[in-house]
């Protein structure tokens, strides 16, 4: 059997998951890797036993003709490297969250996929997990009424973590459109994630056509988890990386229900479905389109405290009005002094604060 040929831009730590993902599925076969840093790519050309490593990624586009790419880069080089990759024509790139910085580089990169007719997935691999795809079942099922209210709590910054928890939102709701958006955001520290200005606090609700509500905190600096409550006409559903937790006014005896589903690593399952996907078996759960909502509601949420009023979708600023406020002076740093919660995972000739 002729396997798809998968390669990797950017070798640092997601990279690690793409590679386990496509290692795990045996129509794909990882061929090859790129990073400018030579650490980073000599750590994983050993690891993985990868043979065809490049200090360039576009040269190995142009050489390798891969079928599948993985974007595993920071967020500012997902729109650059996603559009390189799309002109390489590969059958399917598969960009990590954050789509993107910014709406005007997501629809960037939707028009170089649609032009190359190339399949574009956002990691969003929690999609996969087995216990947010039950409680997307049981939720569809009717166990918690009509979904009316959705609480999560998430940090590191909106583009970061909340993209999951946004998509989860989505996902659990069977990806219902965001009508509006209202919200704020603190930015005293002079604060950046993966070289990206970030907010210290922000809050967001956003109002989905479903009629379901979703209220988002994040701050940086607490305790948060990747699940959150859904709160039903008729029950309580509560979730996380791999629990759910049911009360249903329908149930009998009358209590809490618990659910512990075992399945596929996240990130085979979604290299899988991406073969699925090539052979127009299925849509991948992980499309762009799903990726580019989740940044449009980070977007609206900044956009919303850029100019103090409810955001109505779709949200028409390209740019990102986080860093419109920054530039124009309407975030002043009371705390000078730039630093990268990220900081950790660069290697010493990238580091920049
Ligand atoms: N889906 C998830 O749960 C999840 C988890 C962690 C990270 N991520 C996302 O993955 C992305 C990368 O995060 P990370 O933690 O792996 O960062 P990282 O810093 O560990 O790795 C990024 C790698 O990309 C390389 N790189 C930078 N520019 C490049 C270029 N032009 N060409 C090729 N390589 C380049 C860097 O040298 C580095 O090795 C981020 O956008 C992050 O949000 C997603």
């Amino acid at each position: 059997m002729e396997k798809y040929r998968a390669g990797i831009i950017g070798c640092g730590s997601i990279a690690n998951a793409h590679a386990r993902g496509y290692l795990g599925v045996d129509e794909i076969e990882l061929v090859a890797i790129a990073d400018p840093v030579k650490v980073a790519l000599d750590e994983f050309k050993e690891r993985y036993n990868i043979q065809n490593c490049y200090d360039d990624a576009r040269e190995m586009l142009d050489r390798e003709e891969l079928d599948i790419v993985s974007v595993a880069t920071p967020h500012k080089q997902h729109a650059p490297m996603t559009i390189t990759a799309c002109s390489s024509k590969p059958q399917a790139v598969l960009c990590e969250k954050p789509m993107a910085t910014n709406l005007g580089e997501c629809d960037e990169m939707m028009i170089a996929a649609q032009r190359n007719n190339v399949k574009l997935a956002i990691g969003h691999q929690r999609r996969f997990l087995p216990a947010w795809t039950r409680a997307r079942e049981l939720i569809a099922s009717g166990a918690i009424g009509e979904p009316r209210h959705i609480v999560a709590k998430g940090a590191q910054g909106l583009l970061n973590d909340c993209s999951h928890l946004l998509d989860m939102m989505r996902y659990m709701l069977s990806d219902p459109q965001p009508q509006w958006v209202m919200g704020n955001i603190e930015r005293k520290t002079d604060r950046y994630e993966r070289g990206i200005p970030i907010e210290d606090r922000s809050a967001g609700i956003v109002q989905f056509d479903d009629g379901a509500i979703g209220i988002l905190f994040q701050e940086l600096a607490q305790p948060y988890r990747q699940g959150g409550t859904f709160y039903g006409s008729e029950g309580i559903l509560d979730l996380d990386e791999r629990r759910v937790r049911l009360l249903s006014t329908n149930s009998q005896p009358f209590g809490w229900e618990e659910y512990s589903p075992e399945g596929e690593n996240p990130h085979i399952a979604q290299a899988r479905e991406l073969v699925e996907w090539i052979e127009e078996k299925v849509e991948h759960r992980g499309d762009a389109k799903n990726g580019r909502a989740a940044v449009e509601i980070i977007m609206g949420i900044y956009e919303s405290a850029r100019l103090h009023e409810v955001v109505q979708m779709p949200v028409r600023t390209r740019c990102s009005p986080l860093e419109v406020m920054i530039e124009t002076g309407a975030l002043p740093v009371e705390r000078p002094g730039a630093y990268d919660i990220r900081a950790f995972l660069l290697r010493g000739e990238e580091m920049k604060y």
